[in-house]
């Protein structure tokens, strides 16, 4: 027995060992998942709400960590630790500490020398983060709030609107966000922030 998932375009399936570490064992049903995990999630948003948020403080391993244990701590074991098996999208596992290491440097830099606009960089940001696909799971939403606190707590500007979705379901909005990412992996940047803004 145990869960059974449904994947959609753009996900990455978990193993046994992952599957493992689910809380709620009363969870069975891919929707029910759904649920949970989205409660957990509304919970760390009012965290960052309530919060102080500082650049270095965001800008660091420990706290994109924190971030991802927040999300998720109620339904996953794992929640907050770095994946240690490879998956379909990101790096290979135990290049994750380095490259996330060279993204924070990056990001500092284009802040610093203003190389883009502050949407580009927390954009380029979100779309970098989940090529590193740091976690077993749940990288796509984090990438997204990582982009939002960026967006408000160092740039103090609205957080993005992402087409009004939570992007959880396998609709419309989902395909053409799949689709921007997808862009966004072959070098062009700006349908992935037209669709953050809209
Ligand atoms: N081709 C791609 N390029 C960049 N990011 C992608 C691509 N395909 C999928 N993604 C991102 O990876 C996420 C899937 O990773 P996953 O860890 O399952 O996150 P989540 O569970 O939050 O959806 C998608 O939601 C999307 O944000
Ligand atoms: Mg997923």
């Amino acid at each position: 027995m145990g869960i059974s998932l449904i994947y959609k375009e753009g996900q990455t399936p978990l193993n046994e060992e992952e599957k493992d570490g689910l809380l709620i064992k009363m969870i069975t049903l891919q929707n029910e998942l759904d649920e949970f995990e989205q409660m957990n999630i509304e919970r760390a948003i009012e965290w960052t709400i309530n919060t102080n948020l500082k650049q270095d403080k965001i800008l660091s391993e420990k706290f994109i960590k924190e971030l991802h244990k927040r999300m998720y701590d109620q339904v996953w074991k794992w929640a907050g630790e770095f994946r240690k098996f490879e998956k379909n999208i990101g790096i290979k596992w135990p290049q994750i500490r380095i490259e996330l290491k060279n993204l924070i440097d990056d990001i500092k830099y284009w802040i610093e020398n203003k190389t883009y606009s502050p949407e580009e960089i927390a954009i380029r940001f979100k779309h970098r983060i989940v090529q590193i696909h740091c976690f077993p799971n749940g990288n796509g939403r984090h990438s997204r709030i990582m982009a939002d606190i960026i967006i408000e707590s160092i740039f103090r500007k609205e957080i993005f609107t992402w087409n009004k979705s939570n992007m959880i379901k396998a609709d419309e909005t989902r395909e053409k966000y799949i689709t921007t990412l997808k862009e966004v992996d072959n070098g062009n940047i700006e349908p992935l922030i037209q669709f953050a803004l809209n």
